[in-house]
């Protein structure tokens, strides 16, 4: 019978060998640390040839202070996960600081820069994509691809010519294309030749991660990596990123611009487009409505794909209706706008829906992209509203101590009700089963 450590045996007769040598280098032991590139090492002060330190900040007061400072205020740990009740205030404020770094629109951090590739490489891929990875990627890289479930390609390393080989194999494939690439690389030192990689874009229409590890804080006029340094920051797509080594700390980011996300920008829902559309095929659906939170970005990869296997794609948004006028900027901030869900019922309602979304962002934006009646009366031919989730206006009514305020709410809105076909009438029915066609 095998047991488990069988497979281990070899390593181990290595190890023993190694120490037999009387070095064990994978065991190294800073007993004290000296200075960012110095320490004590049983008993010898000891140079840190193999450091990432690479600013020698980790002895910075600044950082020292603000660190202490942080574990009075916030304690030890956050003794919960960020999507349960982990986040602080100020993971918000570094991921805030952290894009604007970064010229781009959002960044979020991780734990580690493991997981940074963990996350963004698996978020961003899925069963049907595929993976472009250079042969000498670091293994967080390599893990990141595994969980994502994508098919993986390996290319040769830095060499841009293999890469073009290999996309043009897998030219008609189904799924999107990922490439990802190191700025500086672990393993060997060496940069990618980006200039070479950018230039596949357009020929293969793949999107690109770089991993800026070794180069963030080192390299380009901004000290954001190798991308800044090449001028081509544009065309990097995605852009991870780890603290733990010339920013002398822990932790890793990912970060990327707004459209890049646009076919998955579902907030609340997570769904990608085209796992939706297998779904509602699987449900034998004829059409199917997309109601971002506060805004579009996916309606034209939706519209498309969705027409592409004769599924009727119904655009619309859930918007954020301001409880006065869009531009008053006070109150609350969960308190300042109701949900609503519009849907256009034709190309009056789309160009509508349109100027309602946009002004959302350029008039009305305090916390969220919001609307106000005001608006929405102008605007409202050829859209059809629903009564929304619970955050909607009339459902929050309901919940209240008098429903009739809801019919209020309804009125007040100028809005005539009718029961969507099919919805039963059971005397508890709530306006979630309902719909209304906007006719101000
Ligand atoms: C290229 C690259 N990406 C990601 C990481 C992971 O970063 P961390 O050690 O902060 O988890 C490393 C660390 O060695 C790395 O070299």
């Amino acid at each position: 019978m095998t047991d488990l450590f069988d497979k281990h045996r070899p390593i181990a007769e290595r190890f023993q060998r190694m120490m037999e040598l009387g070095v064990n280098a994978v065991g190294i032991t800073n007993d004290k640390l000296l200075s960012p590139t110095c320490a004590l090492i049983q008993g010898r002060e000891t140079i840190l040839a193999g450091t990432n330190n690479y600013m020698g900040i980790t002895f910075e007061p600044s950082a020292i202070a603000a660190g202490k400072k942080a574990l009075d205020d916030f304690g030890t740990g956050t003794t919960g996960s960020r999507i349960a009740n982990g986040s602080y205030a100020m993971h918000k404020e570094l991921e805030r600081e952290l894009a604007k770094f970064l010229n781009r629109k959002h960044c979020i951090v991780f734990t580690t820069g493991y997981q940074a590739n963990l996350g963004m490489i698996s978020g961003l891929a899925g069963a049907r994509d595929t993976v472009y990875l250079d042969a000498d990627s670091h293994s967080s890289i390599y893990d990141g691809c595994t969980l994502s479930g994508a098919k993986l390609v390996r290319f040769r390393h830095n060499d841009a010519a293999d890469l073009d080989k290999r996309l043009s194999r897998s030219e008609g494939e189904e799924g999107g294309k990922l490439v990802v690439l190191e700025g500086i690389y672990s393993m060997l030192g060496d940069r990618a030749p980006l200039k070479d990689f950018v230039e596949l874009k357009r020929k293969h229409n793949f999107q690109l991660l770089v991993d800026e590890a070794h180069s963030f804080g080192v390299l380009g006029p901004h000290g954001r990596g190798l991308a800044d340094e090449a001028g081509l920051e544009a065309e990097a797509d995605f852009v991870v990123g780890t603290f733990s080594k010339s920013i002398g700390s822990i932790g890793g980011f990912g970060s990327f611009v707004l459209h890049a996300l646009a076919d998955r920008g579902l907030l609340d829902g997570a769904c990608r487009i085209e796992e939706l559309l297998d779904q509602a095929q699987r449900l034998g659906q004829k059409s199917v409505a997309v109601t971002e939170h506060g805004n579009m970005f996916s309606a034209v990869v939706f519209h498309d794909a969705a027409r592409k296997r004769g599924i009727t794609p119904i655009l619309g948004c859930e918007v954020y209706v301001a409880p006065g006028s869009r531009f008053d900027k006070s109150g609350t901030p969960g308190e300042t706008a109701n949900h609503l869900v519009l849907l256009a019922e034709n190309d009056t309602g789309f160009k509508n829906l349109i100027k309602l979304v946009s002004a959302g962002y350029t008039e009305g934006f305090y916390y969220k992209p919001r609307i106000d009646k005001e608006l929405l009366a102008r605007h409202a031919s050829g859209l059809i509203g629903l009564s929304s989730c619970l955050k909607g206006e009339v459902a929050t009514e309901v919940r209240g101590p008098s429903p009739k305020k809801a019919m209020a709410a309804a009125a007040r809105m100028g809005l005539s009700w009718r029961r969507k076909a099919g919805a039963q009438s059971n005397g508890a029915s709530t306006p979630a089963a309902m719909g209304m066609r906007m006719t101000l």
